[in-house]
């Protein structure tokens, strides 16, 4: 069990988050739910946050990444909690502005920003457009000029380093769809071309390299990289970063192949990030740029967790034991995505102890609906409840409503009290946008 969360066993042997027990939750709300621990998610926006205030003088902003879990309500605690986001859709973007959130604090990304999401960018008067094609910048510059203002931009640059969990690759050129490559010379052209537009104003670099990183030297490496590169600019075209944004990508537990963090080991990834920034800055006689980071899945993922009811139980002798659920690939794709493991756990049967091993299949009508594969378990019953952990980023985002099929509710659970922020669909949701052309009547 993750001692970071409210995640615990009580007194029932049942499975307890934020207060409440997740057997009565399934009761009160249904299964499939996604349930959403407040606590944990304002300790990891804080966590960040503090190590920018403690480390480096309060002159940088945690940038939530909107794209691991966005709904209203954690626009509004991200608000509370006075951190920035970042979008990458008029959607995601359009959430945050209906939740009020300060826009000024909004970072917008996307390597394909339509002319429909820049216009509403910019009359939401968003604080930061990162820049990632020739595309973009003319068009921006373009609407820009036409309203008689002028807008702030980072532009996406690819520092060459490419991280996947444990491991990193140094690559010369990059074969990304994201940003430009300081190796070759076209992140310096953009620039230059940046630089060249009257209605933008460039303000400094951002980067990501990769998410579900553990290996620290990853940013570190990276952190060196774009500084290199910002020193040289600066040196070659006279522009100084003011802004540097390192985006996201630390790691989180999704079972024991992987570490399990603590909000200070988290922080860790940051300080030394931070430290390594530092170093470059003072050895290139750099001003302090104003730091921007982009945690998406650390700072949710943990928080969640995904209740189901167990239906069929079907036993191939000698082959393969299949307990199925109540949900599937269309409310967590990511078995069939990415062949991502989970830690499955009978919620109302938490002491007890694991005696087989199954497969967890959904509902869809297609053999890869899974959402884990061998993972020990009690013999589970039809009407058992289970829980899936880590569920809170890259679920609800990625879902959909496949086999026509309910995305499941979001409820935020903090200190015993439960409450929805994302409400059940109906059978009337479903149908909503179907259209009938006369001539099917
Ligand atoms: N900033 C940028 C520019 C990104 O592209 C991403 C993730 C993040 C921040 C947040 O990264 P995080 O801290 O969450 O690792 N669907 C995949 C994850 C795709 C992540 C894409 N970009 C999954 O389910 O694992």
């Amino acid at each position: 069990m993750n001692e970071r969360t409210t995640l615990k066993i009580n007194e029932n042997g049942h499975l307890e988050i934020g207060g409440m027990d997740t057997v009565d939750i399934a009761k009160k709300f249904g299964t499939p739910v996604y349930v959403f621990d407040e606590a944990h998610l304002r300790n990891m926006m804080r966590a960040y946050q503090d190590v920018i205030d403690s480390d480096y003088d309060g002159f940088g902003l945690v940038l939530y990444a909107s794209k691991a879990f966005s709904c209203k309500a954690v626009y509004s605690i991200a608000n509370q909690e006075n951190i920035g986001v970042d979008v990458v859709s008029g959607g995601e973007l359009y959430t945050a502005v209906k939740a009020g959130f300060p826009t000024d604090k909004i970072y917008m990304h996307g390597n394909n920003k339509l002319l429909s999401e820049l216009e509403l960018a910019l009359n939401c008067k968003v604080g930061t457009i990162v820049v990632d094609s020739y595309h973009e910048a003319d068009i921006l510059d373009k609407l820009c000029k036409e309203r008689n203002l002028k807008q702030n931009v980072l532009v996406r640059i690819n520092p060459g380093v490419e991280a996947h969990t444990h491991a990193f690759i140094q690559t010369a050129r990059t074969d990304s769809k994201f940003g430009f490559s300081v190796s070759d010379g076209s992140a310096e052209d953009m620039i230059r071309y940046l630089l060249s537009k009257k209605n933008l104003v460039l303000e400094g670099y951002h980067c990501h390299i990769g998410s579900q990183i553990f290996e620290k030297q990853s940013f570190v490496l990276a952190a060196k990289k774009v500084l290199d590169f910002a020193f040289k600019i600066k040196n070659k075209l006279g522009f100084e970063l003011k802004k540097l944004n390192m985006g996201g990508g630390f790691g989180i537990w999704y079972n024991d192949e992987d570490p399990k963090l603590k909000p200070e080991d988290h922080a860790d990834y940051l300080k030394t990030l931070i430290s390594a920034i530092k170093t470059k800055v003072k050895e290139y006689k750099l001003n302090k740029p104003y730091l921007l980071i982009e945690p998406g899945r650390s700072i949710v993922g943990e928080a969640g967790i995904t209740l189901y009811t167990v239906g069929a139980v079907k036993d191939i002798a000698g082959i393969k034991k299949y307990v199925a659920v109540d949900g599937g690939m269309f409310e967590n794709p990511r078995y069939a995505l990415y062949q991502s493991k989970y830690t499955v756990i009978l919620a109302n049967r938490a002491t007890e102890e694991c005696t087989e091993m199954v497969s967890v299949a959904g509902k869809c009508c297609e053999s890869g609906d899974l959402i884990a594969v061998d993972v020990p378990l009690p013999k589970a019953e039809s009407g058992d409840i289970m829980a899936v952990l880590s569920t809170g980023a890259y679920n609800y985002s990625m879902a959909s409503n496949y086999n026509r099929n309910f995305i499941p509710p979001a409820i935020l659970v903090e200190n015993g009290k439960a409450d929805y922020i994302i409400k059940p669909q109906t059978f009337e949701d479903i149908v909503r946008n179907d259209a009938t052309p006369d001539r099917l009547k």
